[in-house]
């Protein structure tokens, strides 16, 4: 865990700063917030970029300044244009949105780095699901670091899309169905486990060409960061390690809880319902979110609601304002929150660790982000599992398939009906099952804390990818 408390204790690495660039998401830049506390730990200078849409969304100025006084941290902050004007809905817009972000978004970074150069910035970080950055940090001389916010078994199916797309598995007319059991360090896989964007047909979309660009793009890059932990993926790791430097340093999750220290980022003002949760029993309320990202269709959410409602379960649920579209805000059946009374409470965000911290929750219905799972196992809540899109489908299969930490909330995922939503979530909260799983998450935690502390797999592999940044970083300059 980043030694925020003690910053002195690192200050070997001063030679080093470090631009850090995430995607504009949500689930992108809660990450990197965390990674750059954790390099700023190590002594290393952090630069964080955000772009002026999401400054503006989060409405707290500079965002580490509370870090930066507390600890005495070396973490400035930058904005930059994402290429639209502020006023565009980039959720009603998303693909215009990701246009911008495919074409127009590395001339804004450019400037940006050109600027910044004369204050020593010497390595470049930036998501890997952007299209340019080996370009950008070889035009300024730059040590380029993709960092890859979600599991490694889905670096490892888009890095091999290649292999995919010759065995008929992707891009074909008509793909196969069997399983993929060719990838080097991934176990067999059905392919209705592999990413969305990987079982879909029309491969034209904007989001597909970005897929494509970006991990042409990382071939090219000096280092990749992944957050996970060795334990979780150790074959997926170790067989793209003999392709390209691969270090699993997570879980980089909002520990900030427990440092005391703090950092806002949500995109969405918080409500805060710890006055609520601490009237409820420990363990009996169920936390619902679908994340930052996808929409739910209003099909769905109806159902996931009344499915809800007939579980006379406490919750807490987190619609999104944009939940199923710009255009619709309440998209709840009509009495739904009266007749869940005292029972249950809609909120548009929240801070996720505070709630899914709180003891009186029991279990989480979640889309199965990457960073939701990572602190729902943090904070020990068995998960209950609706993959939208996107790498959420392959982390269901790791969740439920792998390591039984979590369930299904429908066993056909095109499907989605009022009874079995009501006995998934029985299930999850008062079944018997819920043991198992609630000592499988409790294992999997110990292997999350293991791997932080120094001598564990992520403290060795930081320690390590800070030493290799430190020797590039001299040979760029000459000097080793
Ligand atoms: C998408 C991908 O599916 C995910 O795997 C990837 O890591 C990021 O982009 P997203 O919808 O952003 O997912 O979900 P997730 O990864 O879970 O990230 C959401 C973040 O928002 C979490 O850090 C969560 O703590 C935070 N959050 C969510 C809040 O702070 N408050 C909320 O009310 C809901």
């Amino acid at each position: 865990m980043a030694d925020v408390k003690n910053p002195n204790k690192h200050h070997k690495h001063h030679r080093l700063h470090a631009l850090l660039i995430p995607y504009p998401f949500q689930g992108h830049v809660n990450p990197f917030v965390h990674l750059a506390i954790k390099l700023a730990s190590q002594g290393i200078t952090v630069t964080f970029v955000n772009t002026h849409y999401n400054h503006h969304q989060i409405n707290s100025g500079d965002i580490f300044a509370g870090v930066r006084s507390e600890s005495g941290l070396d973490i400035r902050y930058a904005t930059v244009s994402d290429g639209l004007p502020l006023g565009f809905d980039r959720s009603l817009n998303h693909d215009q949105y990701q246009s911008a972000l495919l074409h127009v978004f590395s001339a804004h970074v450019e400037e940006l780095v050109e600027s910044l150069v004369g204050e020593g910035v010497n390595v470049m970080i930036a998501d890997t699901f952007f299209v340019w950055p080996s370009v950008v940090a070889r035009k300024f001389g730059l040590v380029c670091v993709s960092f890859w916010t979600e599991a490694a078994l889905v670096f490892s199916l888009y890095y091999h899309m290649d292999l995919l797309r010759i065995h008929g598995h992707f891009g074909a007319q008509e793909t196969r169905r069997d399983l993929i059991d060719y990838i080097p360090g991934v176990e067999a896989i059905n392919p209705k486990d592999t990413a969305s964007y990987l079982q879909e047909t029309d491969i034209s979309s904007v989001v597909h060409q970005i897929i494509f660009k970006a991990f042409e793009d990382v071939k090219k890059v000096d280092f990749v960061l992944c957050n996970t932990i060795h334990q979780f993926e150790s074959k997926t790791i170790h067989a793209l390690n003999s392709k390209i430097p691969f270090y699993a340093i997570g879980p980089i999750i909002p520990f900030n809880l427990k440092t005391g220290s703090s950092v806002t980022t949500s995109l969405w003002s918080e409500s805060d319902c710890t006055q609520w949760l601490n009237t409820k029993p420990a363990g009996s309320v169920l936390y619902i979110s679908f994340g930052s990202y996808a929409h739910v269709t209003k099909k769905d959410l109806v159902e996931i609601a009344h499915g809800i409602s007939l579980s006379k379960v406490n919750f807490v649920w987190v619609v999104r304002p944009d939940i199923v579209s710009s255009d619709e805000t309440n998209p709840l059946p009509a009495g739904f929150e009266s007749e869940a009374g005292d029972r249950g409470i809609v909120i548009p965000w929240c801070c996720q660790m505070t709630v899914l911290s709180h003891p009186s929750i029991g279990g989480f219905l979640t889309h199965c982000g990457w960073n939701s799972i990572l602190e729902s196992i943090w904070c020990e809540v068995p998960l209950l599992c609706f993959p939208l899109l996107t790498d959420q489908v392959t982390n269901r299969k790791l969740v439920v398939d792998d390591w039984k930490i979590g369930m299904n909330l429908c066993e056909d995922r095109g499907f989605v009906g009022r009874d079995e939503v009501k006995m998934s979530i029985g299930r999850l909260m008062r079944g018997e099952s819920r043991e198992g799983v609630r000592g499988a998450i409790g294992r999997v935690k110990m292997s999350l804390e293991g791997a932080l502390k120094c001598s564990g797999s992520s403290g060795e592999n930081l320690g390590l990818f800070v030493d290799g940044l430190v020797a590039k970083v001299g040979l760029s300059n000459g000097k080793a």
